[in-house]
């Protein structure tokens, strides 16, 4: 065989490789290692412990949990005794509340985040204005659109109820007579309920979505890409997800989510003010007395690095913070003042990127077919999971009586 002939088969050969490689497509599950780090880092399996929250000395208290969980689903905490935290975040709707603002006493302007997970977030609101889960949990008490109450009023409900004055004396100390609690007593008091809430809202963690399960199968050498827990369509989301659609740059980690602020185009309604989010937000954090560097905080080196190294300036007009993409089934409608009604009309606004109205879109226009974003609004459906919390169950095995179950059908 001369040189040429050899060159000429080892071209066919070539050729019919090309041609086969095109006609037999690779199956859409298979994943590249690179690939599979990213589906490992969504995945509930990496989800690190909660971060130490220093500034609140009963956040991992059971008993905090426990008084906190109480106080959550207390309806006395409000002006017309009806009002609780749960009266938004509700534990079927993965404690939202499926309206488009906020309603209680009054109408808020903003729209109800879940708080599954919250306690991973270095910042509290769609704004970020409380650095810390128990300063957050002040502000609605003593919204007049939400609880409507007062610190005063607050303090006078615990010292007044047995029950009550006997959880807040074991974890934070004697109490003095409602009647005769001055102006900085009252303050301490009202930071402590915010403690014990914050105890409580860190129990309330994401449980294993299909997923979740997914990645772990595909990860796994016995299964791999053979998984069926996926249908073609839930994969090519999935692959658009972290690829194409570039929702990893902001979505991202197990809680799927930077827990950082970013303009991405959302308007308000017509006739309203634009809200500009972040920038007021910042300073809001940095000038609260409830904050970490403030004299409420039990963090006894007052390091607080998030306030020290906040990000800040014009870049954050018309930012809000990147929610969790978990649950999302649970959870219209979306966005900070509820202006979608459904999954499809956000990734729609996502397809188009639009220019902001004020500040700058930082997401870019798509381009995706229908098909396409039907494929990615399929992927974001396996991330739903049922909810069930034990609340400090786990924790508080040793406390009689301490062991609250909530599942899906506690509430109908
Ligand atoms: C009237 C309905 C309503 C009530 C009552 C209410 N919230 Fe909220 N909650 C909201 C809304 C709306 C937001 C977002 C507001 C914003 O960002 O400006 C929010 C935000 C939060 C956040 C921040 C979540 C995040 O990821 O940024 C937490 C945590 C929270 N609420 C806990 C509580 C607690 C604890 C209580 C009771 C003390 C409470 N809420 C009472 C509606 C409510
Ligand atoms: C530049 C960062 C960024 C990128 C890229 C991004 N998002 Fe978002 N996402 C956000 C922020 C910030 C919000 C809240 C915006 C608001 O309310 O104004 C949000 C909100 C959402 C919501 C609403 C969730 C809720 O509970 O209200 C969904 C769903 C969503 N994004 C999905 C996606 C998908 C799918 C992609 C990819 C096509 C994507 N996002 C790309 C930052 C981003």
């Amino acid at each position: 065989m001369n040189r040429n002939r050899i060159v000429l088969l080892a071209l066919t050969g070539a050729v019919v490789l090309a041609v086969l490689g095109n006609v037999l497509p690779k199956p859409v599950s298979a994943w590249s290692e690179a690939e599979l780090e990213i589906l490992r880092s969504l995945s509930l399996d990496s989800l690190p412990a909660l971060p130490a929250a220093p500034s609140n000395a009963v956040a991992d208290d059971p008993r905090a949990a426990i008084f906190g969980g109480k106080l959550f689903f207390d309806g006395r905490l409000s002006a017309n005794g009806t009002i609780s935290c749960a009266t938004c975040h509700q534990p079927i709707r993965r404690f939202t509340d499926g309206l488009q603002k906020a309603q209680a006493i009054g109408t808020t302007d903003r729209h109800t985040p879940s708080i599954v997970g919250a306690a991973y977030s270095p910042w509290q609101f769609w704004d970020g204005r409380s650095d810390s889960l128990w300063s957050q949990a002040l502000a609605p008490l003593e919204d007049d659109r939400e609880h409507a109450f007062s610190r005063g009023k607050a303090a006078a409900l615990i010292a007044g109820d047995p029950d009550y004055r006997d959880a807040y004396v074991a974890l934070f100390g004697p109490m003095p007579d409602s009647s005769i609690l001055d102006g900085p007593q009252i303050d301490t008091v009202f930071a402590n309920l915010g403690k014990a809430i914050a105890a409580f809202e860190r129990t309330l963690l994401p449980t294993e979505s299909r997923f979740d399960r997914y990645v772990r199968t595909v990860l796994s050498p016995e299964v791999g890409e053979q998984s069926s827990l996926f249908s073609d369509d839930e994969i090519r989301g999935l692959r658009l997800f972290i690829g194409a659609a570039n929702c990893t740059q902001c979505h991202n980690g197990a809680l799927l989510t930077n827990h950082e602020f970013h303009n991405t185009g959302v308007i308000s309604f017509p006739g309203e003010t634009p809200d500009k989010g972040r920038v007021v937000g910042v300073r809001e954090a940095m000038a609260n007395p409830f904050n970490c560097r403030g004299s409420f905080s039990d963090d006894p080196h007052r390091r607080c690095d998030e306030l020290e190294f906040a990000r800040t300036g014009v870049t954050l007009i018309g930012a809000f913070k990147t929610p969790s993409l978990r649950n999302l089934e649970n959870t219209a409608p979306f966005m900070h003042k509820g202006q979608f009604a459904t999954l499809s009309e956000v990734l729609q606004h996502y397809n188009i990127a639009a220019d902001s109205m004020i500040g700058h879109n930082e997401a870019k226009p798509l381009g995706l077919s229908s098909r396409q974003l039907q494929q990615l609004e399929a992927f974001l459906g396996t991330l739903s999971a049922p909810f069930a919390s034990s609340i400090a169950c786990e924790a508080a095995k040793n406390l009689p009586g301490a062991c609250i179950e909530m599942a899906d059908n506690d509430f109908p």
